[in-house]
């Protein structure tokens, strides 16, 4: 019997919060959405930190744990809704009074520690603008982010502060404040965070918030270029709530893990905001994956609804079933993932070994939440992304000679995998780029940059990317921004990374570099190369691997062809690379 689809009929669980896909998606209205959240009392708009926290701290939910933070020594900690309500009052009021107000960006830099999840929704009361960084970057990204975003406020550690940001700080004119969490005596130009916050008041009232006022600054890379600052604004709240319910069945009695960093926009979107907007428990891990602490946390936490990602669930796969059955992971009753493709032998795993299958889910940073999914009540289709979500509207398309799109009614052909934009949560920019938001669009659609097909059940299937993106253990890499630190290096002539295919990251960052004359192409100048762009970009973003090549192809125009360099690793004729030439 083979696994084209794993059936919900006749299984035991209990009823899934969207029992009908098919009736949700004829009933569902994004106005409707919209009124089953609360919004800011009498009138004043809706603002997202009071849907996640304000909403359940005044009601019965006040002293349910919003959060349950998992220390890397050990340590516990619970934070109730009202606990958590206070403390973020307190953060928009240590925001006002140092004179940050709304549209201002709030940065943090931070592991997941209970003072980021403050800081999101301190700065969203203010209406503030709130981006997290991951605190894996090195100071380049770091960098450019903050200078892009026009921080004006940074929440970090002191030794993120001391590793990565006080010798950048000449270079970020525009940060006034930077908040050190849990030191002793702040250094020079920074405060301390836990002093400002306790001579804050622990009262303070939502300002009205237009639901398109921004809220949440993402950065995704581009292929050419620097980082695009993707901005959301508080009326994504409405497809956190809704793809909460019905791609994750999650609700206020459960307990819920997203491993994700709030780095990335999964760990804002699904490890901060859905599930307390929908009041479940949040648990968060601060400490780095590590297999039998993973499964200890999905036991001893009775986790019900897991979010998280291919390159982590490939490794636990690698180790293979005796771990995990020395553990009771019987609370588990949705399991899910995102940001890269899952294997189709990954979602049976988890239904032999994990006693859940694994329901894949699709979404970008732009589109700012879940929007294909295998759904609690429907077959899932391993190896297949799903269907789209009630209230969105999917499909492929292919791109016209004048300039055009045109949906491919057909089942199974590739093409652009797009959405009918206007969804709540849809990006509403990229920062200062205006050219290279419109480009996203066409014809009414959002283009999502992936190759894609839907079959005749309307699954869709991905491909792969349109374009040089690079997908390593589920973060997104612009080739640019590692080739820019690459050439740094006074040796460096000509860079261009691709990524590389992996059995368990899906891909690493490869690097193909040109010397300049003089240089020897040996092992102690690769080294010196990737050490300092490790040292610059952070493990998560420097490449593993660098070849060195006495010139990089390229085009007539001098664009370096990294499809070609892609072609040539995987060991395809340079005949065969007419196709990856074509979808670039
Ligand atoms: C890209 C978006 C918000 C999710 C986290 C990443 C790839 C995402 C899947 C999936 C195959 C996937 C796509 C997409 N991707 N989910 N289920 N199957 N590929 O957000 O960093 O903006 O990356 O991740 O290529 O375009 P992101």
């Amino acid at each position: 019997m083979g696994w084209d689809r794993i059936s919900k009929s006749g299984s035991a669980r209990r009823r899934p919060r969207m029992p009908s896909y098919e009736a949700a998606r004829r009933q569902f209205s994004w106005a409707e959405a919209r009124a089953a959240l609360d919004g800011l009392p009498e009138g004043r708009g809706l603002n997202i930190a009071h849907e996640a926290v304000d909403r359940h701290a005044k009601g019965p939910a006040g002293g349910r744990a919003a959060l349950r933070w998992l220390g890397k020594d050990g340590t516990r900690r619970e934070l109730s809704y009202a606990a958590l309500a206070g403390l973020s009052d307190r953060f928009a009021n240590l925001l006002r009074d140092l004179g940050i107000g709304k549209g201002d960006t709030v940065f943090s830099l931070l592991g997941r520690v209970p003072a980021l999840y403050v800081a999101v929704l301190g700065a969203l009361k203010n209406r503030s603008v709130f981006c997290p960084l991951f605190s894996a970057f090195g100071p380049e990204p770091i960098q450019s982010r903050m200078a892009i975003g026009a921080a004006k406020v940074l929440v970090t550690t002191p030794q993120l502060y001391a590793r990565k940001v006080r010798a950048l700080r000449a270079d970020l004119p525009q940060l006034e404040q930077v908040l050190l969490v849990g030191g002793a005596e702040p250094e020079p130009g920074c405060q301390s965070f836990e002093r400002r916050l306790e001579v804050a008041s622990e009262d303070f009232v939502i300002p009205p918030t237009d639901p398109e006022d921004a809220a949440l600054l993402h950065f995704t890379s581009g292929t050419t270029g620097r980082p695009k600052g993707a901005l959301h604004v508080h009326e994504a709240a409405v497809v956190h709530a809704a793809s909460a319910r019905f791609a994750l069945d999650l609700g206020p009695e459960d307990v819920y893990w997203c491993t994700a960093d709030p780095g990335w926009v999964t760990g804002t979107s699904y490890g901060i905001v859905a599930p307390l907007v929908v009041g479940a428990t949040l648990v968060v891990d601060e400490a780095e994956f590590e297999p039998e602490r993973w499964y200890r946390i999905l036991q001893d936490e009775k986790v019900r609804v897991w979010y998280t990602a291919p390159t982590a669930i490939r490794m636990l796969m690698k180790l293979g079933p005796d771990l995990p059955r020395r553990f009771d992971l019987s609370a588990l009753r949705l399991a899910a993932s995102v940001g890269e493709p899952l294997n189709p032998e990954a979602v049976v795993w988890g239904l032999k070994v994990l006693g859940q299958p694994f329901h894949d889910t699709w979404w970008q940073t732009e589109t700012g939440g879940i929007m294909l999914a295998n759904f609690a009540a429907t077959d899932i289709k391993p190896g297949s992304m799903g269907r789209p979500l009630p209230g969105i509207e999917a499909a492929i398309l292919r791109h016209r000679e004048d300039g055009g799109v045109e949906v491919i009614g057909e089942a199974g052909r590739e093409g652009e995998l797009a959405l009918k934009a206007g969804w709540p949560s849809m990006f509403r920019g990229y920062l200062n780029e205006e050219a290279r938001y419109r480009k996203c669009f066409a014809d009414g659609w959002y283009l999502s940059g992936d190759l894609a097909r839907r079959d005749s059940d309307g699954y869709f299937w991905f491909l792969g990317r349109a374009d040089d993106m690079i997908k390593s253990a589920g973060h997104l890499i612009g080739p640019f921004e590692v080739e820019s630190a690459l050439m740094e290096h006074p040796a460096v002539a000509e860079a261009g990374v691709i990524g590389k295919p992996d059995p368990v990251a899906m891909e690493t960052v490869k690097a193909f570099v040109a010397l300049k004359p003089g240089f020897r192409p040996d092992d102690a100048l690769r080294r010196e190369i990737l050490g300092l762009a490790r040292e610059r970009l952070g493990p998560a973003v420097a490449p593993r691997e660098i070849d060195f090549l006495d010139d990089l192809p390229k085009t007539r125009s001098g664009k370096i062809m990294r499809r070609l360099l892609k072609a040539r690793e995987l060991g395809l004729t340079e005949g065969d690379t007419s196709t990856l030439e074509s979808s670039s």
